[in-house]
């Protein structure tokens, strides 16, 4: 892409991006879809819209998980590779904490993305564990940097049964790759995926799925079409582009994607909503079995854990106080929660104060009741359209 792409085809790549979660979060509903799961999300989404209960009888549906808290990689613009104090008690996952965590959630998840802060694929048990999800009809995702593979290589994590491998490549030659990807050898991703492209076809599987991830940087922005023809001739199945953040606010991160097109595309898509739904929905586990209501925040460090999902069930922590009074800071504008909740200062709060939909919500939220399933309808046949930035 030359310099001077408009922004409205930013936009659009963007949009793209965000519609094809959609689809993909549709698809993983009909994938591993139970009665008791489809009931709980009712549940779920019953008291989310319509009543933004703070006291849930449903539990979360989706779920991500950090197995490990580590990383070989050094990104200027996370926790991990700032090398940010991490307080957990275990950085790395074992497959019996694992087994109990899956044992909690697995009547109710649909899908389990493997891409908390740090590297899966440096957890040597990563294999079991997706087979531990797979045969517990969990979705599967990882989101890696690929720089290693555990033992086993592209057959092990083939014959897994992962469902999705998204990689990081911010660019499509070593000099901008290790810009923002600092330590990392953009030839030892592309062998990796090489290898598990092989095994691919070797197995006869078409999962997982693999997908390049380029984050956009002034740096990168005229590798993109490269990075397009390299995704193909190795045997990528999708290739798609993300404006990145800084909010560590690293100079070298140097985020010069013209802010005012992600600021478009986040007015556009994100802010569309005054309530943030992951309190509601949503489950992060941490290595150490550390519960945080999502990694939007500090949960890299364990300070702000809402429980321990190794110490507690899951149930008590999801109707815990501090939960409880998370949920209720989207009920009405200015609440103030009995206990101190990291989503206290979170800028979704102060979006869901200053937002002129928000005290209007019963009306508000009966409407887009009826029209989210049309949308999603809508948006998983658009997203089959091929990937394009024209
Ligand atoms: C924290 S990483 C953990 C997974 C893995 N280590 C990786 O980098 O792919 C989770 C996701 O955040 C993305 N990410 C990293 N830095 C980012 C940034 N500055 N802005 C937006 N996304 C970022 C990664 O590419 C990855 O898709
Ligand atoms: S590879 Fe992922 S976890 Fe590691 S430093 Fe980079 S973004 Fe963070
Ligand atoms: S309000 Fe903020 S901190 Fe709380 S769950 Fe939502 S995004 Fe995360």
């Amino acid at each position: 892409m030359a310099a001077t792409t408009d922004q409205s085809a930013l936009v659009r790549a963007m949009r793209y991006f965000n519609k094809s979660v959609r689809a993909r979060h549709l698809l993983e509903l009909k994938r591993h879809a139970t009665p008791r799961k489809l009931l709980n999300l009712i549940i779920v989404e019953f008291q989310r819209r319509f009543l933004r209960s703070a006291r849930m009888f449903g539990y979360p549906y989706w779920m991500v998980i950090g197995v490990t808290s580590t990383c070989n990689l050094m990104c200027p613009g996370c926790p991990k590779g700032l090398r940010l104090v991490d307080n957990r008690r275990k950085r790395v996952m074992s497959h019996d904490d694992f087994k109990r965590v899956v044992d909690q959630v697995k009547p109710y998840v649909f899908n389990v993305a493997f891409n908390a802060w740090g590297e899966a694929f440096l957890n040597k048990h990563i294999f079991d564990m997706i087979e531990t999800a797979s045969s517990n009809n969990l979705g599967t995702l990882v989101s890696a940097n690929l720089n290693h593979l555990p033992e086993g290589g592209g057959e092990r994590l083939v014959k897994s049964g992962l469902e999705r491998l998204v990689v990081s490549v911010d660019g499509a030659t070593q000099e901008s790759y290790s810009r923002y990807r600092i330590r990392g050898n953009l030839d030892a991703v592309l062998d990796n995926v090489r290898e598990i492209v092989a095994a691919k076809r070797r197995l006869g599987s078409k999962l997982p799925h693999i997908a390049w991830q380029f984050l956009l940087f002034e740096h990168n922005q005229d590798e993109v079409e490269m990075a397009r023809k390299m995704a193909k001739e190795i045997g990528f199945d999708e290739i798609y582009f993300m404006t990145a953040g800084n909010r560590f606010n690293d100079e070298r991160v140097n985020n010069q994607l013209r802010p005012e097109v992600a600021a478009k595309f986040y007015t556009e898509n994100q802010a569309v909503d005054p309530v943030c739904a992951r309190p509601w929905y949503f489950i992060e586990i941490n290595s150490d079995g550390g519960v945080s209501p999502c990694c939007d925040i500090e949960a890299y460090n364990g300070s702000d854990d809402f429980g321990n999902i190794l110490e507690a069930p899951l149930k008590k922590i999801w109707n815990s106080e501090i939960y409880q009074e998370s949920r209720k800071l989207f009920q009405v504008k200015g609440y103030k929660p009995k206990v101190a909740t990291v989503c206290t200062d979170c800028y979704r709060v102060k979006e869901f104060q200053t937002h002129p939909q928000a005290s209007t919500a019963p009306a508000y939220m009966f409407a887009k009741s009826i029209l989210h399933p049309i949308e999603a309808i809508l948006d998983y046949r658009s997203s089959r359209k091929p990937t394009t930035l024209h």
